[in-house]
């Protein structure tokens, strides 16, 4: 078997658009792509790719996948020869059957100890008056001290072209190790490698294990790039990595703080908060949030103040409570960030700061306020206007119990009856209801117009279970960490449990190839399925995607709503026996006379 993380890499390299537009032109349609099928003739397309899920589904023809399953069909290839086309496309090397990752694993290794030098030659130029003099001037006016500094290993990669490049050549390694691992460029015209970062101060990315796998490196006046990172390297995924986490892990069994910057992390441990953490320059990934849950129950976001930080807070909290973490969001005052924040609060800031730790917001608060910030309520339209947009953010709320409390809150802020919120409530949800099961309907027609449904027969004798069932596979291939919650027995669910033969089988096997930490790719699947089977799959997930509420609870609910429409059905079944028995028997009595 070939691991997840090969796989995971052969898809990164391979942007299922790229591949898939090589055979078949596609049009961009919102943040998704339209083609004709190549897998059945159609007139009007309707073969979408998703980039975000990376996977391509025909609405049509029910053919789906990802990119693997769609070199497998195309080429007529199977899973390990459409592995290994799209391998060579990527320029990596496969290994082998049985002496897996070893390739993988000396490059890695490789790169590791290359930035391991390099970041001691970072650090020790810092400390060189005829080098980085510049630097710790500039890190000392933030406020650095010298442990700080030397608790996060800061360097300063100075302002030439070569004295990195000349630094890790003398230890031996190459300009393609180099460049692979983002220290160097190689010159064009000459064909010399050349320093990447110059002129900058330098923040090492450590990951939970020590490795140094990246670096940050921020200008030290007005231009830009204000920071240059290091791209992902066989060693390096940024979407996988936080800084700091190295230090927080240990403590943040309770709480782990996530800020949006290096420094706010550094100062926040300066100051004694050693729980957190930032993601590197980027919008936190569902990755990132599953990472947290491992080490952690509670996230407390702590992004800018400003308006982009509030958003991307709001984002940032959909996926931790989808990966079942108590989120709350702390809005510092006074200040643009956490470091600034405590910078200006001197001895105070401490203290100041476990403040507002202590009044940071749950997420209903946190919308309240954001909705009763952008309308001034003693104008009746404005307050309207905010009861509407707060009842729709209340629909989305999945418990009834939590609703009531909510619509409670607004009614007492707005001076609107209880009652007439309830309503609006209702309304919003029968709304939200509507269009999804259009959608629904809608697929349905599609998958089963002219042919019934193929890839899953059962169907039609059960459609409330298969649903059932689509929706827990949909959440478990989603968010593979509740495969691994089936596997050590924290979610209860058999195989047993399932109606239809199709979707047990699809249960079966991932649960086989997931590991107890929740390592799974989807892709493993197309060992066993083929491209119709693969495409229900895929809209399993696609439909889950699209949903807001993909949480633990709701997949527990359609758990027990599968459980109790495969009951039901055994009642009706027995009763349809009885039935067809007594037909039997009338029509053997008619016959006989
Ligand atoms: N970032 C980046 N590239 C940029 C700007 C920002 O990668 N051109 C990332 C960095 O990880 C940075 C984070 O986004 O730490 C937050 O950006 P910003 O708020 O602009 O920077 P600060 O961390 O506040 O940096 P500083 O206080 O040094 O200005
Ligand atoms: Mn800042």
């Amino acid at each position: 078997m070939i691991s997840p993380e090969i796989i995971e890499e052969i898809k990164y390299r391979c942007d299922i658009t790229d591949v898939i537009s090589t055979y078949v032109p596609l049009k961009r349609a919102g943040s998704n792509y339209n083609g004709h099928c190549p897998f059945h003739s159609e007139r009007t397309p309707s073969f979408t790719v998703f980039p975000a899920t990376r996977s391509f589904y025909c609405f049509g023809c029910g053919a789906g996948g990802d990119v693997v399953t769609f070199i497998m069909k195309r080429e007529n290839l199977d899973y390990r020869s459409a592995l290994e086309m799209l391998a060579k496309r990527a320029g990596i090397e496969l290994p082998r059957e049985e002496r897996r990752e070893d390739t993988g694993a000396i490059k890695r290794e490789r790169i590791l100890s290359m930035n391991r030098d390099a970041a001691r030659f970072f650090h020790a130029c810092l400390y060189d008056p005829n080098l980085g003099a510049n630097g710790l001037r500039y890190l000392t006016e933030r406020g650095l001290s010298g442990a700080t500094i030397k608790h996060f290993g800061l360097g300063f990669a100075p302002d030439s072209f070569g004295n990195v490049t000349d630094h890790l050549t003398k230890l031996g390694y190459t300009a393609e190790e180099m460049s692979v691992g983002f220290l160097c460029g190689i010159s064009k015209k000459s064909g010399r490698p050349y320093d990447y970062f110059r002129n900058r101060v330098i923040f090492p990315i450590i990951d939970v294990t020590g490795n140094v796998v990246a670096f940050g490196g921020r200008v030290m006046d007005d231009s830009v790039p204000k920071y240059l990172n290091t791209s992902d390297t066989p060693a390096f995924k940024k979407s996988r990595n936080l800084f700091a986490l190295n230090y927080a892990k240990s403590k943040c069994a309770d709480r782990l703080i996530l800020c949006e910057g290096y420094m706010d992390v550094i100062a926040l441990h300066a100051h004694g908060f050693e729980n957190a953490v930032a993601t590197l320059g980027t919008a936190i990934t569902p990755e990132q949030a599953r990472i947290m849950a491992k080490y952690t129950k509670q996230v407390i976001i702590s992004y800018d103040s400003d308006e982009a930080g509030q958003r991307a807070a709001n984002k940032a909290m959909k996926l931790l409570s989808e990966v079942g973490l108590d989120v709350r969001v702390l809005r510092v005052t006074g200040a643009k960030d956490p470091d600034e924040f405590l910078r200006k609060n001197g001895t105070a800031a401490h203290e100041k700061f476990k403040l507002l730790l202590d009044n940071s917001r749950a997420q209903f608060e946190f919308k309240l306020d954001g909705v009763l910030s952008r309308h001034d309520i003693s104008i009746i339209d404005e307050r309207i206007k905010a009861a509407a947009e707060l009842c729709r953010i209340i629909s989305e709320v999945y418990s009834e119990a939590e609703r009531d409390v909510y619509i409670g809150v607004v009614s007492d802020k707005l001076e609107i009856p209880r009652d007439s919120l309830k309503n609006d409530v209702k309304r919003a949800m029968r709304e939200r209801e509507k269009s999804q099961k259009k959608e629904e309907i809608q697929a349905v027609i599609n998958k089963t117009a002219g042919y019934g449904d193929r890839v899953n027969p059962d169907m039609v004798k059960n459609t409330g279970a298969v649903n059932a069932e689509e929706n827990i596979l949909g959440i478990l291939l989603l968010y593979p960490e509740n495969l691994a919650a089936v596997k050590k027995g924290k979610i209860e669910l058999s195989s047993t449990d399932f109606f239809s033969e199709f979707n047990r089988k699809v249960f079966e096997e991932a649960l086989a190839r997931c590991d107890d930490t929740g390592k799974f790719d989807f892709s493993l699947l197309n060992e066993v399925f083929d491209v119709d089977s693969m495409g229900r799959i895929t809209s399993m997930v696609i439909k889950r995607r699209r949903l807001k509420e993909n949480g633990t609870e709701l997949l527990c609910d359609m758990i027990s709503r599968l459980r109790e429409e495969t009951r039901h059905r055994k009642n009706e079944g027995d009763d349809m026996a009885q039935i067809a028995d007594i037909l039997a028997s009338q029509r053997n009595k008619l016959k006989k006379t």
